[in-house]
């Protein structure tokens, strides 16, 4: 069985997130997607809220699975008997930064091995971020994120002002 972890913060779950998670899901056998609970950060959204937003949106893909976890990303593939960490790479901004963690990972754990996708075109500018900054002021997120989370983001920062229709 291959079994791969997608792990991330998740602070919410995009459309490019998901597009990473379809394509690594038919190509793995099981593809368990990690959520971070960094207690260094402050999410927007808690580790319970985004694993539900996430099992949720990914409802339709029977070889998902969500979970949160802590510590070192290696040590969750451990745990879940996964050999292949899932990452996407949206654009070159994203290259060093991820080399750097799959190199630190690969020397962490000799079992875990790094398998990138590069992002949907469409999907390439888009961040979880850059989505909360938009619907901070009061933006319309629906083409970066699932209707169902967009209207958790906008409920969560009280901007659900002009965009109820379309999401
Ligand atoms: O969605 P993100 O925030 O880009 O995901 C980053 C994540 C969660 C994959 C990364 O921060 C991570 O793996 N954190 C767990 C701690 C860890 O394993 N650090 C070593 C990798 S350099």
């Amino acid at each position: 069985m291959k079994r791969a972890v997608y792990p991330g913060s998740f602070d919410p779950v995009t459309k490019g997130h998901l597009d990473i998670i379809e394509r690594a899901a038919a190509v793995a056998d099981e593809l368990v997607v990690g959520v971070l609970n960094n207690n260094e950060k402050t999410p927007l959204f808690s580790v319970e809220e985004r694993v539900n937003m996430l099992k949720d949106v990914t409802s339709h893909i029977p070889n998902v699975r969500v979970e949160a976890f802590s510590g070192l990303s290696v040590e969750f593939c451990k745990k879940c008997e996964a050999s292949f960490l899932v990452r996407g790479l949206r654009a070159v901004t994203d290259f060093e930064y991820e080399l750097q963690m799959a190199q630190t990972n690969r020397s962490l754990e000799r079992g875990v091995d790094t398998l990138f996708f590069t992002t949907e075109l469409n999907y390439a500018y888009i961040s979880s971020t850059i989505v909360k900054e938009v619907a901070f002021y009061g933006g319309d997120i629906s083409g970066f994120v699932p209707p169902q989370v967009a209207k958790h983001v906008y409920a969560k920062i009280g901007t659900a002002k002009n965009h109820e229709d379309g999401v």
